[in-house]
């Protein structure tokens, strides 16, 4: 625990992949903490940057320009725009929102591993991986699929079978094939690079459990689990064609692996940003913070300062306050099964609702364990919280003033005791908050911060001046003047969370903005100062919009089950397979359901070459009366069967939904009985 004085901060925040636009999960885990954060030392007035960007490499961004038939470059340049505005219309503040397909990136992640490079830091080995010889590369775990060892689904991954959840490496699956060109593929020899971590492991070990100590549990606990567990090499480059290239010689088709140079982007951002880069990177009175999700835990405590360390010139991070995972309505947020609630659409169906969401977030973060949001959480979090406590200290305390003192603020007259406690207790609010944000407890700093609309409220209550208005106006001035003090408190307070409504706050209050020094000083706004027109900071959220949310969210997901469960393709037949099939058009002539059966219908169909008793289980979709006339496609020349003594000649053909419901295969209305269908 280091009781060590900084001159400056720079914060970080995951960079994001661009193969995907930002959902309530990253931003509760990251994005939503990072920036109170910054919010808040900005308005210390403390020396702070803030960057981000969008990581750009990686196989999973190569598989979605594949799947999409576009070229890498234009997925990320999709959704680093998308994300970006995003990030921008709701509120979250970076100085800069840098890519990892930059110019500068690639030189630094460059630099960087040649330095390790001449310093003899990394191993070199060589292995055996798989290489699709059609497609002539080496093949991604990602890109080879096969069946699983485990429990027999035959599409599983390289790295992971969906199936069964277990984790898998390519030469486990049975009958490998290449995503890539469907050949099969060969075992070749292949060299990389290793950063030997094993070797860092007892500076590791002392640098993190002994002088971290006041990291999160959740990340030291983390990081004690992987030391004790024992550290490996790591490789630290990849066959694949995008990327940054390995900067060696004889690394013709290798580039760096994504995690090698996506966490240097925070060090290219920063030289973008500022000639001075070198401040925020390499002077030991800099106190750098990464804020991540858990799953980036080992690659932000682990592996890249070891890169750091092992490089030389850069500081460590002080601390790295990770958050958990946030679930969606009590099942795990997925992106491929679109269970999300999407951050733009989100912005389109609440417009100007942007500290909603902050404040439900950040209330209901992720800090310690993994949590849930719901809609319902929301609604009621906006409705009893911002509108009943915040809103409505805020609209009584100015509309008040409005009514009894033409918008001014009235003088201090006299101060009771509990005028003089209630302003004490300002400062003391304060201090509760600032001391949560030092130690990243944010869903306590929030709730600290609420506390001080509470005593606002609180003191209205007791004070009572709508009653006192006639018989002392002169004590109502002070119980006005002393709420609008709390109101001006609030739109520092509450400023790094809040932003949007503290800055409408500020409006209603003609007040300008200050700093964290200045809460609880006296008269922040003097006796006389015209205030400006109040509306209501917060709008109370109806049913309607919770339902239609939870609606759209249940939509998306029945589609995507109907749409996982269609079944895989049959094995290859050849044409001459299909040509043994004699397939006709007939027309149902009589049809009778079939007694003591719940399924069966009997049916006379008229096939042009003549008229056959055909019984098809169809009675639970198709009423018996309902069918003569209806025409139908028939395989006429399947062997006779008997069912419940009936012999049935053919079979109707029926297609079958994923719940199992039958439908009709229809021909169109001009085929002629006995036309063959091929
Ligand atoms: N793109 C990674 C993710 O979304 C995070 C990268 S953080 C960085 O999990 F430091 F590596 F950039
Ligand atoms: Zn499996």
């Amino acid at each position: 625990m280091t009781a060590k004085i900084f001159k400056r901060t720079l914060v970080t925040s995951a960079l994001p992949y661009a193969n995907g636009p930002l959902h309530l999960g990253h931003l509760a885990g990251v994005y939503v903490p990072s920036d109170i954060y910054v919010r808040y030392l900005r308005q210390r007035g403390r020396d702070v940057i803030s960057v981000c960007g969008s990581d750009e490499h990686g196989v999973p961004i190569t598989l979605k320009a594949r799947n999409e038939g576009i070229s890498p470059q234009e997925v990320v340049d999709r959704y680093h725009a998308i994300n970006k505005k995003a990030f921008e219309d709701f509120g979250i503040f970076f100085d800069i929102y840098s890519r990892t397909s930059n110019q500068v990136h690639h030189e630094t992640a460059s630099e960087i591993f040649k330095t390790l490079y001449e310093k003899g830091v990394f191993l070199e080995k060589t292995s055996e991986q798989y290489y699709d010889q059609e497609a002539a590369t080496f093949l991604a775990d990602r890109y080879i699929s096969g069946t699983c060892p485990h429990c027999g689904n035959p599409s599983a991954y390289g790295d992971q079978c969906e199936q069964c959840g277990t984790s898998l490496s390519p030469t486990d699956l049975v009958n490998p094939v290449s995503t890539i060109s469907g050949s099969k593929p060969v075992l070749k020899e292949t060299k990389h690079w290793y950063l030997p971590l094993d070797k860092y492991e007892p500076w590791l070990r002392e640098w993190i459990l002994e002088e971290h100590k006041e990291w999160k549990s959740n990340v030291y606990g983390q990081c004690k689990s992987w030391l004790d567990q024992g550290l490996h090499p790591r490789a630290v480059s990849r066959d694949l064609d995008w990327g940054i290239p390995v900067p060696v010689e004889g690394a013709d088709g290798k580039v760096l692996y994504v995690w090698f140079d996506a966490p240097i982007g925070y060090i290219s951002a920063t030289k973008e940003l500022t000639p001075d880069w070198e401040l925020y990177w390499k002077d030991e009175e800099t106190r750098m913070i990464h804020f991540i999700g858990k799953d980036n835990i080992v690659f932000h405590c682990i592996v890249f300062p070891t890169i750091l360390k092992a490089e030389g010139s850069f500081i460590l991070p002080d601390n790295v306050p990770a958050n958990e995972f946030l679930n969606l309505e009590n099942d795990k947020i997925s992106t491929s099964r679109n269970w999300a609630v999407w951050l733009h659409e989100y912005l389109e169906d609440f417009p100007g609702k942007q500290d909603v969401m902050r404040y439900v977030l950040c209330a209901n973060a992720p800090e310690n364990k993994d949590n849930d949001f719901t809609w319902k959480d929301f609604q009621s979090r906006n409705n009893n919280e911002l509108v009943a406590v915040l809103g409505n200290f805020v609209n009584r305390a100015i509309v008040l003033t409005h009514k009894y003192f033409e918008g001014r603020v009235p003088e201090v007259t006299g101060l009771t005791d509990q005028d003089r406690a209630t302003l004490e207790e300002i400062k003391s609010i304060a201090l509760c908050v600032e001391q949560s944000l030092e130690q990243f407890r944010f869903r306590e700093a929030i709730k600290n911060g609420m506390d001080l609309a509470r005593l606002g409220n609180k003191y209205l209550a007791d004070t009572e001046p709508w009653k006192l208005i006639n018989t002392d106006p002169e004590r109502v001035k002070t119980i006005l003047n002393i709420s609008l003090q709390i109101c001006a408190n609030l739109t520092i307070v509450l400023d790094p969370f809040l932003p949007f409504s503290m800055k409408k706050l500020r409006g209603f209050l003609q007040f300008g903005e200050c700093t964290w020094d200045q809460i609880g000083t006296p008269d922040l706004l003097e006796a006389g100062h015209m205030l400006g027109l109040a509306s209501l900071l917060f709008e109370k959220i109806e049913d309607e919009q919770i339902q239609a949310q939870l609606d759209k969210l249940h939509l998306t997901r029945e589609e995507n089950e109907e749409a996982a469960e269609v079944s895989p393709q049959k094995e290859e037949i050849t044409f001459d397979d299909f040509t043994r099939m004699d397939l006709r058009v007939g027309t149902i002539l009589e049809a009778e359901k079939v007694s003591k059966t719940k399924k069966l219908i009997k049916m006379r169909v008229e096939l042009g070459i003549e008229v056959r008793t055909i019984v098809s289980g169809i009675a639970e979709y198709y009423e018996a009366d309902a069918l003569p006339g209806r025409k139908v496609c028939v395989l006429a020349n399947l062997a006779p069967r008997t069912i419940k003594g009936i012999e049935s000649k053919g079979m109707i053909l029926l297609s079958e939904n994923p719940d199992g419901t039958l439908h009709f295969v229809e021909p169109s209305g001009e085929a002629v009985n006995g036309s063959e269908i091929n």
